[in-house]
């Protein structure tokens, strides 16, 4: 969950291609938190909250109503031997009724992961970071952002979320729905829970839900056959034959994802809330998608001021299960691996203008093949009316345009194919600066670093092997001919 798309009335604040991602959340939950009385909390590089201190943990969670449950949770602390720096409790600014608690410790990682793992029987975590975001053993890249090296790594980008389940902004749709908000917390607490390898829940959606997203497939299916791309074209009907994706039917992710990993590799994260464009986009390089299950408010179904699983199913898996689509997009990840802050930015950027606005030309027409297209019935229609100004991708301009997310964009950038655009991406990527380079080891779903000789030698070994395997199936097949 990454872009945000509003459908019918729009608000009235947008961000600039500096601060995508909703920053602006991140900036209030940020100034919140700077103002409190908690102490040692900075910014880091990635304007995420930390502790100061190297191998110290700050952790901030609620309390469930449960009895002793204070005590509990401080017990496990002291159970998994974690020094306890520093604790305190504030009245809750996202919750006026409730109260947080912050908890500075001494912990590796290995420890705060079992710790987080128990502590969400007894709490609701709300915001955690290690300092740095670092691991001691990790530092081997030096002054260089930590990113996930393997796919269970992803457990400690995917809670790191801006916003949590009831916390809705004043102009949300479902603000003042009490019965809306208590569901939206039903679905973070789940995402929060999630860890890599676990089954995702299967949800028994309501009545509401249902018939909110039937209003939304049924307008939007109207417009596909003139509108939307042929891969998303051919797609679709599979999400419909594997996943029940129907008008009257809202399809599970753990099914999406399992559809997805056959076709692509792809696979389904459920996320609690927005991520930074950094954790988002790291995701994408080991072929997760991280997406939202919640539905959208009932009093206006074509009306979201965020993602919600209409915009994820509809928008997005079509063209993830198309390969040539999951590469384009675990490319743009893989780029972003250890970027400086600026060019994470840039890449988000060209990740908004493709695999969420991006057009297509095919048989000398423009379809659409962005998410946020395709899951938006005005949009579409506005970006193929022929009145939008519509400009070809290239990374070096479209990574300077200002993303848009309370209107229309001001222009949209078109590509011959996924294959053009990921051509020109590839070579944008090489642009950044980075002391290496990475490759996806799909054995090990992790990221090989390739930095010295003996790295970047495995991999030509590698190579030389699969060289050999078509080799061999070129003699066979001129044997073949030759008989
Ligand atoms: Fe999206």
């Amino acid at each position: 969950m990454y872009s945000t798309k509003s459908e019918g009335p729009r608000r009235g604040r947008s961000f600039d291609s500096t601060n995508i991602g909703l920053t602006f959340e991140e900036k209030q939950l940020n100034n919140e938190m700077n103002k409190s009385a908690f102490p040692k909390i900075h910014e880091n590089k990635d304007n995420k909250i930390v502790s100061a201190e190297k191998g110290r943990v700050a952790v901030v969670f609620s309390l469930k109503n449960e009895v002793g449950g204070l005590v509990k949770a401080l017990k496990l602390f002291q159970e998994n031997q974690v020094n306890l720096v520093h604790i305190e409790s504030r009245k809750s600014r996202r919750r006026n009724s409730e109260f947080e608690i912050f908890v500075d410790c001494d912990s590796n990682h290995e420890q705060l992961n079992e710790i987080i793992h128990l502590l969400r029987k007894h709490v609701n975590i709300v915001e955690m970071d290690a300092p740095d975001n670092r691991l001691p053993e990790e530092n081997e890249l030096d002054d260089v952002p930590w990113f996930p090296k393997k796919i269970s790594d992803l457990d400690r980008c995917a809670n790191r979320v801006l916003m949590y389940g009831s916390d809705l902004d004043a102009d949300h749709p479902g603000f003042k729905d009490n019965v809306y908000r208590k569901r939206r917390k039903y679905f973070a607490d789940l995402a929060m829970g999630y860890k890599h390898g676990d089954a995702i829940p299967r949800i028994e959606f309501t009545e509401e839900e249902v018939k909110t997203w039937g209003v939304v497939f049924r307008e939007l299916n109207h417009l596909y056959p003139t509108h939307a791309c042929c891969e998303y074209l051919n797609n679709l009907p599979l999400l419909i034959k594997y996943c029940k994706c129907r008008e009257d039917n809202i399809p599970q992710l753990e099914d999406v994802s399992r559809f997805l990993r056959e076709r692509t590799g792809f696979t389904i994260r459920p996320v609690a809330g927005y991520l930074s464009p950094r954790d988002f986009l790291a995701g994408l390089a080991f072929r997760v998608f991280h997406c939202t299950q919640y539905v959208r408010h009932s009093s206006d179904p074509l009306y979201t001021p965020e993602p919600d699983t209409c915009h994820e199913l509809l928008g997005h898996v079509p063209l993830l299960a198309e390969p040539s689509f999951a590469q384009f997009s675990q490319e743009i990840g893989l780029a972003s691996l250890g970027a400086s802050d600026d060019e994470v930015q840039k890449l988000a950027t060209c990740y908004f203008f493709t695999v969420e606005f991006g057009l297509c030309k095919q048989e000398g027409q423009l379809r659409a093949y962005g998410a946020g297209l395709l899951s938006s019935i005005s949009e579409l229609k506005h970006a193929l009316s022929g009145n939008a100004q519509i400009i070809p991708f290239d990374p070096q301009v479209t990574c300077k345009q200002e993303c848009i997310i309370t209107t229309f964009q001001d222009v949209y950038f078109v590509s011959d194919s996924f294959e053009e655009a990921k051509v020109k991406m590839r070579e944008f990527a090489k642009t950044i600066k980075r002391p290496f380079t990475v490759r996806y080891n799909p054995y090990t779903q992790s990221v090989d670093v390739l930095k010295d000789t003996p790295s970047i030698s495995s991999v030509v070994e590698e190579l030389r092997h699969e060289l050999d395997i078509v080799g061999d199936a070129l003699s066979r097949l001129d044997k073949q001919l030759q008989d």
